[in-house]
């Protein structure tokens, strides 16, 4: 049954790909956009089962077309043709039956542009999809790299404590070991020094996450050890510590300028006195923010202006000074040294 020509010729002047089908399905009439949208010769389209032109699967062809054929309303669906690269392409499509001079047809148009948008909105989900999935593959090895770090950082800070311990305990033999007065208060002095690194290491490998300590009970921990290497139980220590988080780094500077103020207090402030009172005091943003405040002041003698230079004060001054820090002095009732570190 050949088309109406008049409808005919309404379809041609039309750019959307549009056919008219008889109830069969079969293609009675196809403009040129259809021709080109197929891209097959508009005289091969006629005649010929809209089925054997699109690549919609039968069981979704037929019932959309039937229920067209049904509905003077336009009724929407979608047909799935095969680009020039060979890929799927569904097209969305509005078909209705309209009754022509020649019988009753089924309109058919293609909304070719919906189908061009649907197609570069699914090329985009894709293309995020994979993104997306690479993100995830990324971030699984990242998480990957950073527990074998943090197996192999701990491995390490095993290792570099039982060390010191080591070095503590030669250090230890030797002190015991050594006659002479002068000679075995220096290998105290640096069994000490190793001591307060070794301390800040016990502590960073006690705990799970290595970047920082408790620098509150870091420092009682570094008094307590300091006060029990001279044996001075008639001082009255005081250690007021506010909780805060010292940075591994920092807590190494931290616990070596510390160790040297406790042990000049406790070696020069009470030579002459039975008792007397020390003090260590550690608080977070002292007297300017960021940074945290170290204060060990003791009731003695007092440092004499003329005191000479010793490894000591000289090591204070040198630590501080990496970091941008500060180191003060003040000696009128006894001395009063204050430290601070940024963190
Ligand atoms: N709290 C203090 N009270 C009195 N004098 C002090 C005090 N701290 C330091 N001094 C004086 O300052 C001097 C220098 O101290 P410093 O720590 O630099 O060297 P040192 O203790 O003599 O030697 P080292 O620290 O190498 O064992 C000391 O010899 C001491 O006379
Ligand atoms: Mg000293």
């Amino acid at each position: 049954m050949p088309a109406n020509p008049d409808a005919a010729a309404v379809l041609d002047a039309l750019d959307e790909p549009a056919f008219l089908l008889d109830r069969g399905g079969v293609v009675r009439h196809a403009n040129p956009a259809a021709a080109q949208f197929l891209r097959r010769p508009l005289a091969t389209l006629n005649g010929q089962p809209l089925a054997a032109l699109v690549a919609s699967p039968a069981d979704r062809l037929a019932p959309f077309l039937d229920l067209c054929a049904r509905s003077s309303q336009s009724m929407v669906g979608g047909l799935v043709v095969t680009d020039q690269e060979g890929r799927s392409l569904s097209c969305p499509a509005r078909g209705c039956r309209i009754a022509l001079a020649g019988g009753a047809f089924t309109l058919l148009r293609l909304q070719v542009g919906e189908a061009k948008r649907f197609r570069a909105l699914t090329d985009k989900t894709i293309s995020l999809n994979a993104e997306l999935t690479e993100n995830k593959r990324i971030r699984r090895d990242l998480k990957l790299a950073l527990e074998e770090k943090e197996v192999l950082l701990r491995e390490v800070n095993h290792r570099v404590k039982n060390n010191l311990q080591m070095l503590q305990g030669v250090l230890s033999l030797t002190e015991r070991a050594t006659a002479d007065e002068r000679s075995r208060e220096a290998v105290r002095s640096v069994r000490l020094r190793v001591e307060a690194m070794g301390l800040v290491q016990r502590l960073l490998y006690q705990k799970d996450d290595v970047s920082g300590i408790d620098g509150a009970a870091f420092i009682r921990l570094l008094v307590d050890n300091c006060v029990s290497a001279f044996g001075r139980s008639d001082i009255a220590v005081t250690t007021t510590c506010e909780p805060v988080e010292v940075r591994s780094d920092t807590a190494f500077l931290l616990g070596l300028a510390a160790n040297e103020l406790i042990t000049n207090a406790l070696k020069y402030a009470f030579t002459d006195r039975p008792a007397g009172a020390l003090a260590v005091d550690l608080t977070p943003h002292g007297q300017r923010a960021g940074v945290i405040r170290l204060v060990v002041a003791d009731d003695g003698v007092g440092m004499a202006a003329d005191a000479p230079p010793g490894t000591g004060l000289a090591l204070v001054r040198h630590l501080v000074r990496r970091p941008g820090g500060s180191f003060s002095v003040e000696s009128s009732r006894g001395t009063r040294c204050i430290v601070e570190f940024p963190i």
